[in-house]
């Protein structure tokens, strides 16, 4: 019998909720201890019912798990730390009832946590409130999880205004397969709507793999979206069909937290979630290190400075460890030079590259290539 997503929670599904959970507990820890946020809100806007026939946990209670355990684990630390406050919708009631009930049998709320909130609005109309609402948030953050079956309510301005006042954080899933699937074999009006928003339609160029298709969508979004922080997390449900969490962020350090949560799934290539259950297949070539060459790249230009590799390092999808596992390299090699601000030669391995020194100290060490033309 063919398993139902729509009724079990499957193993994609169950990746997807895995990502959102692995995000939410570094966020969370980051956010309620930063001493500037007084009060955090999460919205699940397309929140299911929580619990599936095979007893799967779906995107509310893996939200409020995470929301219990931070509670808790502050709390076994006598720290207090400010109210989070958590909203799920979904069109149907019958599915918010179910959620709420679950909430409570598990006993996943307390309302010392913040205010909980259940809505069966359509989309668009909690769209609408929560552009009236985030603007206005002073010392506040938000996190959206976006979780449609389709794509036809998704429209990226709405993402753009909902990042605009640089105060909150969106995950969106988007069914690419589907969407590819239309690409390549005549696209409709709907799909063509979403990619002229983020690049013109007419610059759009034929995907031959679904890959490649996530990939244009998610140069456009960089683009379109400027200065904010886009990255994806692929879900391979089947060797023919691929699906994908698209994450958005106005801060340099969400999105190094949405990064290590990848990469705490993907530890091979931080890269998404496959059906062979991430063991990585024999056949995989194993390729030069992408972000060795995406580096050496970099430093030809100009030598470079520990605050910009630090942005460059997340950017590219990767984390400070590999960045610095290859300096380490290319130190005992020879092959680059760092060297602090008052011009003498850096201690072997420091190099300053990370989130304190790129807000602090962000010119504290400068790396040049020492060889050229081959890494
Ligand atoms: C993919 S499921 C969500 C799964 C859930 N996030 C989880 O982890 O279990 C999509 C949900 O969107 C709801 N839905 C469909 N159209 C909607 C709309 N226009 N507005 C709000 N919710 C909608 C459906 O009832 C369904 O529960």
């Amino acid at each position: 019998m063919k398993k139902d997503s729509k009724t079990q929670l499957l193993d994609h599904s169950q990746a997807k909720v895995r990502l959102l959970g692995e995000y939410l507990k570094r966020y969370l820890n980051i956010i309620v201890n930063d001493r500037y946020t007084e009060r955090i809100k999460i919205y699940d806007l397309f929140c299911g019912e929580g619990t599936y026939e095979n007893l799967g946990e779906g995107s509310p209670l893996v939200i409020m798990r995470q929301v219990k355990d931070i509670h808790f684990i502050n709390q076994a630390k006598l720290n207090k730390i400010p109210p989070i406050d958590c909203s799920f919708n979904d069109i149907e009631k019958a599915k918010v009832e179910k959620v709420k009930q679950s909430i409570k049998d598990k006993s996943l709320y307390y309302p010392s946590f913040g205010e909980i909130e259940y809505t069966s609005n359509e989309y668009s109309l909690e769209l609408s409130r929560l552009m009236e609402i985030i603007p206005k948030l002073r010392k506040q953050k938000a996190f959206i999880f976006i979780d449609p079956y389709g794509y036809k309510h998704i429209r990226a301005s709405d993402i753009k205004n909902l990042l605009a006042k640089g105060n909150s954080e969106v995950l969106l899933f988007l069914p690419t397969q589907f969407m590819y699937r239309f690409d390549s074999n005549g696209t409709p009006e709907s799909l063509k709507d979403f990619i002229e928003e983020i690049t013109s339609y007419k610059d759009w160029r034929e995907n031959d793999s679904v890959w490649k298709f996530i990939e244009q969508l998610k140069d456009g979004f960089k683009n379109y979206l400027e200065d904010k922080f886009v990255d994806t997390f692929t879900i391979q449900k089947d060797p023919q069909t691929v699906f994908c969490l698209f994450f958005f962020s106005s801060h340099i350090k969400g999105f190094e937290k949405m990064l290590e949560a990848k990469w705490e799934i993907d530890t091979e290539q931080g890269k998404g979630w496959n059906f062979t259950n991430n063991t990585p297949s024999l056949f995989v070539e194993q390729k030069t290190n992408p972000l060795e060459e995406k580096l050496y790249t970099f430093l030809e230009e100009v030598p470079r400075y520990n605050g910009e590799l630090y942005e460059f390092t997340l950017r590219a999808g990767f984390l400070t460890k590999h960045i610095n596992e290859i300096f380490y390299n290319w130190q005992n090699n020879n092959k680059v030079e760092v060297v602090t601000s008052n011009g003498q030669k850096a201690r072997k391995g420091a190099f300053y590259i990370d989130y304190k020194h790129f807000k602090e100290d962000n010119k504290r060490a400068k790396f040049k290539l020492t060889t050229y033309g081959t890494i």
